[in-house]
């Protein structure tokens, strides 16, 4: 009888670790899933796996070497998924050192605990599309797309924390000859989102707007905009509050993403990969599929700019081509922009 294979997830109880970890177990993998302890932890997104018998949980710290040596050492891994990260650009703006904390010292440390204490162990690394920050390649028709030929040009403190782990990544992988992977995933949303992310904020919004309607039998259409709110008689909600409604970005569903991460470590030698839907949407289309999908036809009177939520910095446009994903892994995206949009407003 074969061993089952060992893998450890850090930042497990986010979107793609608990998506991840229900992959992993599927495919019969014993998962263990590592997490910081905070005052107020929060299980929800791995709920239905918490009793399965070959998932567990482990506390650690990304940022305290020692304990990542800890894990290593314990477990030899077959498999390290490092999804644990400040992974909230307009934070990195605003907390850089810890951004840098967390997104590359604690990589720096995973490398070297391997190197160290398990140098067989495969380590896929979450490494992102906004390593490209504005910087875009062209092609002969003159359409504008990032892959992994395209120069990197980071516009955030986060960004460029991911492109420092990413090229070390490649060093250790020259160096030592260390099995490590960076993923160059493209924005990628489902259900599971942080609430901060502007996918999930929408989706949020307009369900909360839906139930106060229904509450007090109202239809939507007929409240009035007053400023930065929605008004009848004296009924008042509070209107959606964004940012830059005019950057671009190519979304995809967390569920086929982390499929791509799995497959990149089972490999014969490791690389690295962009994925991507390989299509773009303004913040704006969003919002208007969003909107048309509760029936209304123009979004524009329940949404109020805020200068807050405007970036020091922007990334105007993310178009990914995942061809080389799509020809050495076989990796194929399965679930539409439609299909993510429906989901995220029916959940
Ligand atoms: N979060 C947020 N909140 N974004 C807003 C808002 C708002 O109120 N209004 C407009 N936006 C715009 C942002 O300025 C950005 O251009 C776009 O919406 C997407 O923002 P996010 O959803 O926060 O994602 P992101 O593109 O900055 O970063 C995500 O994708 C990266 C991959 O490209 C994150 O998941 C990163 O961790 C990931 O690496």
């Amino acid at each position: 009888m074969m061993n089952k294979k060992t893998a450890l997830i850090s930042g497990v109880t986010g979107q793609d670790g608990s998506y991840l970890s229900e992959l992993l177990l599927e495919k019969e993998y014993i998962v263990i899933g590592l997490h910081r302890r905070t005052s107020t932890n929060s299980f929800d997104r791995i709920s239905g796996i918490l009793q399965h018998p070959n998932f567990s949980l482990c506390e650690f710290d990304l940022c305290d070497s020692s304990s990542v040596y800890e894990v290593v050492d314990r477990y030899k891994p077959d498999e390290f998924y490092n999804l644990a990260a400040q992974s909230h650009v307009a934070t990195s703006f605003k907390q850089p050192s810890l951004t840098f904390d967390i997104n590359t010292q604690g990589v720096v440390n995973v490398l070297e605990a391997i190197r160290k204490y398990s140098p067989n162990t495969k380590l896929y690394q979450a490494g992102t599309s906004e390593m490209f920050g504005r910087n875009y390649s062209v092609d002969d028709k003159g359409l504008k797309y990032q892959d992994e030929n395209t120069q990197f040009l980071p516009q955030s403190p986060y960004g460029v924390s991911k492109l420092a782990s990413y090229r070390m990544l490649q060093i250790y992988r020259e160096a030592y000859g260390m099995f490590v992977s960076n993923g160059i995933l493209f924005n990628h949303e489902s259900p599971r989102r942080g609430e901060l992310f502007v996918t999930q904020k929408i989706a949020l919004w307009i369900k909360s707007f839906l139930r106060w309607c229904r509450s007090n039998n109202l239809s939507p259409i007929e409240l009035e905009s007053k400023d930065d709110k929605l008004v009848y008689n004296n009924l008042i909600y509070d209107k959606l509050r964004l940012g830059n409604l005019k950057a671009e970005r190519d979304w995809g569903h967390a569920k086929d993403y982390v499929k791509a991460m799995w497959l990149m470590l089972q490999q014969d030698k490791s690389d690295d990969y962009v994925i991507s839907s390989d299509q773009t949407h303004s913040i704006d289309f969003f919002l208007s599929l969003a909107f048309n999908k509760i029936g209304i036809k123009d979004y524009k009177k329940y949404i109020y700019i805020d200068p807050k939520f405007c970036r020091p910095a922007e990334v105007d446009y993310l178009c990914g081509r995942s061809d080389k994903a799509r020809k050495e892994l076989g990796w194929l995206p399965l679930l539409s922009f439609e299909d993510l949009v429906a989901e995220m407003l029916n959940e």
